[in-house]
């Protein structure tokens, strides 16, 4: 159902791979919320076929950027107002990736140049997407930037490698900056934290299919889907949430509140 919560918005959309990206389905319901947008992606991650799919589905424009590069955000930035006429409403970074995790390298044996893109990839790349929008001054007020997180910023998951790390820092520019924003702008700036999910990213983490069923049975309300992340994405990029900002929101079934739940102590008691 539609209520047209972003009728007249404008905003841009980072991270929509394939039709199990979260950044897909936040895309699908922004526009079906009556939000007009520009897509973007990697130049070298982008796969043209499926992208071109979900922009002749919700009548956008793709704009190629690699998230790391300045250039490709101040080309980004500067054509997507052109195209949509006029200054930004929302804004998603949906974007994460760890060298180490793709190369099977532990935690405990990172190679630091693997470190280091991946979080110039996962966490440095939320610093230029709002640094070159900052100065652009390319947002409208009371808009809205949000990025996706995962709860190993605060508590322990081993296979999640150096992402945990990459996340937490993630978390901490949004609100660093989200004071800037809010302060000069009335521009609010959160984090979303997600249940496991299963895309792309989500799969690669090693040990996937445990980690998802395992979060489902400690969550009272069972995992939220891609699905359910992009309508809270839609929430936090309506005039509804006006003055939510400096926050890192679970979306999550109440899996970061538990200590444990009867049916993952069944599993115990056989
Ligand atoms: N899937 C999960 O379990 C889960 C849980 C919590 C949070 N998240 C987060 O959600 C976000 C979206 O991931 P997803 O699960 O939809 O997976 P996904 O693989 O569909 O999306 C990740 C996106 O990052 C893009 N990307 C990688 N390098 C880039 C670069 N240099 N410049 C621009 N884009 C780049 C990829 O092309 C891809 O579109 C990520 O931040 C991820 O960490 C995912």
């Amino acid at each position: 159902m539609a209520y047209n919560l972003l009728k007249g918005k404008r905003g841009i959309i980072f991270g929509a791979l394939d039709e199990n990206s979260i950044a897909w389905k936040t895309a699908e319901q922004v526009h079906a919320e009556g939000g007009s947008f520009v897509l973007t992606n990697a130049p070298i991650a982008m796969r043209m076929g499926q992208i071109n799919e979900l922009a002749n589905k919700t009548n956008s424009e793709i704009i190629p950027a690699d998230a790391t590069n300045l250039e490709d955000l101040e080309n980004l930035i500067s054509k997507s107002m052109e195209i949509l006429g006029g200054k930004l409403d929302f804004v998603l970074h949906s974007i994460g990736m760890s060298v180490n995790v793709r190369k099977g390298k532990a935690y405990t044996d990172q190679n630091y140049s693997f470190t280091h893109k991946g979080w110039d990839v996962s966490a440095g790349s939320f610093h230029k997407v709002m640094q070159v929008i900052y100065q652009k001054d390319a947002m409208n007020e009371w808009g809205s930037i949000v990025a996706l997180t995962y709860m190993a910023a605060q508590r322990v998951f081993p296979d999640y490698n150096d992402m945990a790390d990459n996340k937490a820092y993630l978390e901490s520019i949004a609100r660093s900056f989200g004071y800037f924003f809010g302060r000069d702008k009335n521009v609010r700036v959160n984090t979303i934290s997600q249940s496991p999910t299963p895309t792309t990213a989500g799969q690669g983490v090693k040990g996937f299919d445990g980690f998802i069923a395992y979060a489902e049975k400690m969550s009272p309300l069972g995992n939220a889907t891609a699905l359910d992340c992009a309508n809270y994405t839609v929430a936090m990029f309506s005039d509804l949430t006006k003055r939510v900002t400096l926050q890192n929101l679970y979306n999550d079934g109440g899996f970061s509140n538990m200590g444990v739940s009867n049916e993952v102590m069944e599993t115990f008691m056989k």
